[in-house]
């Protein structure tokens, strides 16, 4: 890299970067939660020093726009931007700087602030293995926007670095592990997160100032996410479907098959389904659809593309930067995740195929490599 524009960029890193506004109704607001499951001792703490299950997880709620005072705060807090930083640099060797000095805007409810009519449904959602649920908060605040509650979740010793409300942190104990079966293992534990949150979900609700339809569940995710999504909605009858982003299927649904509504969104650089893995697929045997992204790496499905694109990168790193992160812009992959959750939960949730049926027509980008979703005739 020419030095000179490396230092123009890391210079002009000094300034706060705002990223784009949500584009739905709502206005969003967010609050981060810390849970412990007082009945599971957490199974990858150290033997020293055991402790129950504690881990994170972000509420996104949407408000009535004239309920809330906007408000502007740091895309990652200082230890989280030091912790992403590093990460940044050692999984794809750019500057800490770039994923540095960003900033969102949220709405702040105020003190008078009542439940409205409206009951939003929740969706819940799990970002790749090792990442964080705080690198997709401009993708969940746009979907919390459109009128759903939307939880982010964070699994500590697997996440790379999960920071506390008490200022307390946990690093990633299991990166660069490969044993067998430890995939598996994490996503059951991510699961296990996520039932605990799920159980507890009338109380988490219970102080909000929106009204949640906490029957009406389904769960997304990203990669290791969309796998645990996918067993989840396998363990849990509660979560009524599974969307999956780019995520890998194992566990116990290749053995036992699963029912549950399924929409995978596959990139378009790699099929990691067919033609070698087309198990994975065939073991969902209720309604689903396949679904690539014109322009998507796996990386795609993280806010990395929105930041770059908001702030510019160096000339030099844009080859980098498409082969990483693909052709798609930052907001247009926010818009298609967004139009795909949203077209799978009416249809999950009201029984309404047509936004599902016509994602390839309201998407350019969207390819439909295989559709099993009842209705519609298309
Ligand atoms: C609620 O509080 C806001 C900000 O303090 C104020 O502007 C608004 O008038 C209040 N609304 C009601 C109904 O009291
Ligand atoms: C994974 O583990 C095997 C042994 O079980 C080892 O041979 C291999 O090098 C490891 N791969 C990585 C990427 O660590
Ligand atoms: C809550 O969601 C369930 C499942 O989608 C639905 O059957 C029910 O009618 C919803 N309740 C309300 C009050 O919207
Ligand atoms: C994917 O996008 C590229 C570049 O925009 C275009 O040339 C190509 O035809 C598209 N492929 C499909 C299958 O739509």
């Amino acid at each position: 890299m020419k030095v000179y524009t490396l230092l123009a960029f890391l210079g002009g890193a000094t300034a706060q970067t705002l990223l784009p506004g949500s584009t739905g109704p709502y206005a969003v607001s967010m609050r981060n939660i810390a849970l412990t499951d007082n009945s599971r001792w957490d199974p990858l703490a150290s033997q020293d020093e055991p402790h129950k299950r504690r881990f994170m997880a972000s509420l996104f709620l949407p408000l009535a726009p004239g309920s809330c005072e906007q408000t502007t705060v740091p895309y990652l807090s200082p230890a989280e931007e030091v912790a992403w930083g590093l990460y940044v640099e050692s999984d794809f060797g750019v500057p800490a700087a770039m994923i540095a000095g960003y900033e969102m805007e949220y709405c702040q409810p105020f003190a008078n602030t009542t439940k409205g009519s409206s009951m939003f449904p929740v969706v819940i959602f799990g970002g790749g293995g090792g990442g964080s649920r705080v690198l997709y908060s401009v993708q969940a605040r746009e979907l919390a926007s459109q009128g759903y509650f939307v939880i982010t979740t964070d699994h500590p010793y697997e996440a790379f670095f999960v920071e506390f409300p008490d200022g307390s942190s946990v690093w990633s104990n299991t990166l660069g592990r490969n044993d067998t079966g430890l995939s598996h293992t994490l996503s059951q534990i991510r699961s296990d997160d996520v039932i605990y949150i799920i159980d507890n979900l009338d109380t988490i609700v219970s102080d909000l100032p929106i009204n949640v339809n906490t029957s009406a569940i389904i769960q997304y995710g990203h990669s290791l996410g969309g796998n645990t999504a996918a067993l989840t909605a396998f363990r849990d009858s509660r979560v009524l479907g599974a969307l999956d982003m780019d995520g890998h299927i194992f566990g116990p649904i290749l053995e036992e098959g699963s029912d549950v509504p399924f929409v995978l969104l596959g990139n378009s650089d790699i099929n990691y389904f067919f033609p070698d893995n087309p198990h994975m697929w065939e073991s969902f045997h209720g309604p689903k659809l396949y679904g690539i992204i014109n322009g998507t790496t796996h990386q795609t499905f993280t806010d990395f593309s929105v930041l770059f694109d908001t702030r510019g990168i160096p000339p030099e790193l844009i080859e980098f930067k498409e082969q990483v992160l693909g052709t798609i812009s930052g907001i247009r992959i926010i818009e298609l995740i967004t139009g795909s959750v949203t077209a799978f939960a009416d249809f999950v949730l009201r029984g309404s195929p047509s936004g599902l049926k016509g994602l390839d027509d309201l998407y350019e980008e969207f390819e439909v490599y295989e559709d099993r979703i009842p209705g519609c005739n298309k």
